[in-house]
């Protein structure tokens, strides 16, 4: 198969990472005869020092007429510390969810068995989680009408959804919870807020339609809550974008570490495929960062836009393995980990290579 591919690496660590996430689906293209070709686009910061916006027009071109994105990372710290500063990095990425329509995210939460121990929550609570959750990624306070008043001294974000929103996540969701185990937590402010309550009401007009998945709504600090106490007890978990950007952070916890965790924005055209870490300007350009979340996007991208199902899994199977040899990351070691088996981003990526039985030529 051909496929057209743009890698928007973007700020801090994205460019450390995606080289490997770019690395392994050249594995994956010569191994099993496709041809996928590439292109590069800016986003962020890197675009802002290059062109003075976020998202420069090219790359929003350049993505529609891709066949997937594989997608790094925004952020830096300069901005951080500059609430004034009004072009910022992450208009980037939230601009380019926009102009695409990538209106789901689904985040799945994956705890290889290996690290167990890695995770700061008792293993007996945590073996065998394995939770999916789709954000909804283009509506709700991201999106809703900002601004200030009073001269500057009060500030207003909106949360806003509309029906049409909620449903088009709720069907996708139920899809999916049709495949896996059939259990559906919606997770709202439904006590509180009255988009909540539309919400709410939309998810259970669409669980009408599915009547063998059982469902359940929990507020967003309950569901915080509930996912450490016991993360086991979900499978599908539906958010909007604002709960679902905090619970799928807290989530990471579950499967050891934020360097685990790869994501898929979907919607009606390209889908993007992102590590949920940020840039990580701390560990920038050190070498240390973990390369498997892009790896684990890369496997994301080749199940779900390209239909490449055991290419997929020859990917998820090659971070088993290494694993099971006991190659880590920093940030997935624990105190028993040899230093000969903590690898830096680039010694990780080649170890997932080699268990793809190619070798690097680089
Ligand atoms: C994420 C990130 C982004 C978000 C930031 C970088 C804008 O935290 O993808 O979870 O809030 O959506
Ligand atoms: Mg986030």
């Amino acid at each position: 198969m051909k496929k057209h591919i743009v890698v928007i690496a973007g700020d801090g660590i994205g460019q450390e990472v995606t080289a490997v996430g770019k690395q392994v689906l050249d594995a994956i293209a010569e191994k099993f005869g496709h041809e996928f070709t590439y292109d590069e686009a800016l986003i962020g910061h890197a675009a802002i020092e290059a062109t003075g916006h976020p998202l420069p027009e090219e790359t929003v071109t350049k993505s529609k007429q891709s066949d997937a994105i594989l997608f790094g990372a925004v952020g830096h710290p300069k901005y951080d510390n500059d609430p004034s500063a009004k072009v910022r990095p992450e208009q980037g990425l939230l601009g380019i969810r926009k102009a695409l329509g990538l209106y789901a995210n689904l985040r799945p939460i994956k705890l290889f068995d290996e690290l167990l121990q890695a995770s700061s929550i008792k293993p007996e609570f945590l073996k065998g989680a394995d939770i999916l959750f789709f954000r909804e990624l283009t509506g709700d306070v991201y999106f809703g009408e900002k601004g200030r008043k009073d001269e500057g001294d009060t500030a207003y974000d909106t949360m806003i959804y509309s029906r049409y929103e909620v449903e088009r996540i709720a069907v996708k969701a139920f899809e999916a919870a049709m495949t896996r185990r059939k259990k559906l937590c919606s997770v709202d402010k439904a006590n509180v807020l009255e988009s909540s309550r539309l919400w709410r009401e939309v998810v259970q007009e669409v669980a009408r339609r599915y009547p063998e998945v059982e469902v359940e709504h929990q507020f967003i600090d309950a569901a915080a809550m509930l996912l450490i106490k016991d993360p086991r007890r979900f499978d599908v978990v539906l958010t909007g974008n604002l709960f679902g950007d905090i619970l799928t952070d807290e989530a990471s916890q579950i499967a050891g570490s934020m360097g685990m965790l790869a994501s898929a924005s979907v919607g009606d055209t390209t889908g993007l495929y992102e590590p949920i870490h940020g840039s990580a300007h701390d560990i920038t350009g050190k070498g240390v960062a973990n390369p498997l979340a892009s790896v684990l996007s890369a496997a994301l991208m080749l199940d779900i836009s390209f239909g490449m199902k055991a290419e997929a899994e020859a990917v998820v199977n090659a971070v088993d393995q290494v694993l099971k040899a006991g190659y880590r990351t920093r940030d997935i070691a624990d105190a028993q980990t040899p230093t000969d088996r903590i690898l830096g981003t680039e010694a990780m990526g080649r170890q997932i290579l080699n268990h793809l039985s190619v070798q690097v030529t680089a």
